[in-house]
């Protein structure tokens, strides 16, 4: 059977072999999440950029540049990293450039290491996520954005969550995995009740955060639909071929 292993922080990157492997980047509050959101509004692509500083440049090439960091949606730039912000039927067929404190940096150095495919993991498609990954049928490694490269808790119960669903077909490889795996059935049930005592959550309390996020990210299942990397962009290749999941 083939294995499943999760990567807390992108930190521990190093320690880990992604080749020829399905990887699915997770950053559940937001970045994934968001990315979700901006393929179902219709954005045409996405491109993940490690700087404000590069991402900026993008606006001269007719991109709509998204920046976060620390929380905030950086001075400057059309969007920060709420998914409501890309409801926005705007976006339609638009280009973003985006960057954000800790996905899109998980996402850059995942494609570093020559995966078989990174797919974007959010709870809005995690069961379409779950699919495509037991169709390319490859080791798989669900690396968790974290906060800074410390551990959190929302990615982590993600990544048991898609093991939860994956279990008649991939084994845990260790305790990493098995970690993840134990804490999503301790809070299968009290999802939200977990996540709004992480500390991200307590961030977006401190900083006044109006739009409900928490709430919003951790929605299951309300896309059939699993965006991935192809080159340097992130496409949702699953409407484009008319395949859902
Ligand atoms: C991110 O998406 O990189 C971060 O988790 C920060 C955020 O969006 O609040």
């Amino acid at each position: 059977m083939k294995k499943v292993e999760v990567i807390h922080t992108p930190a521990l990157l190093p320690l880990y072999d992604l080749k020829d492997k399905t990887v699915v980047v997770i950053d559940i509050l937001r970045a994934t999440s968001t990315m979700c959101v901006a393929f179902n509004t219709g954005v045409n692509k996405i491109l993940p950029v490690a700087s404000p500083d590069e991402c900026r440049m993008f606006k001269d090439f007719d991109f709509i540049i998204s920046a976060e960091r620390n929380a905030v949606k950086v001075s400057g730039f059309d969007m920060g990293n709420s998914p409501f912000e890309y409801e926005n039927p705007f976006l339609a067929g638009k280009n973003i450039a985006f960057t954000t404190t800790n996905g899109t940096k998980a996402i850059k150095m995942a494609k570093a290491m020559q995966p078989h495919k990174i797919l974007i993991g959010s709870f809005l498609n995690i069961s379409a996520v779950a699919k495509r990954i037991i169709a390319l049928d490859k080791e798989v490694v669900l690396l968790c954005s974290g906060w800074k490269d410390k551990y959190n808790i929302e990615d982590t119960v993600y990544a048991g969550a898609l093991i939860h669903q994956l279990s008649e077909y991939f084994e845990v490889a260790d305790d990493a995995a098995f970690s993840a795996y134990s804490l999503y059935r301790q809070y299968q049930h009290s999802l939200e009740d977990l996540v709004r005592q992480s500390s991200h959550a307590k961030r977006f309390t401190l900083l006044n955060v109006q739009t409900d996020d928490v709430h919003f990210c951790l929605q299951q299942d309300i896309y059939d639909f699993v965006p991935e990397m192809d080159g340097e962009f992130i496409l949702n290749k699953s409407l484009a071929s008319g395949i859902r999941a």
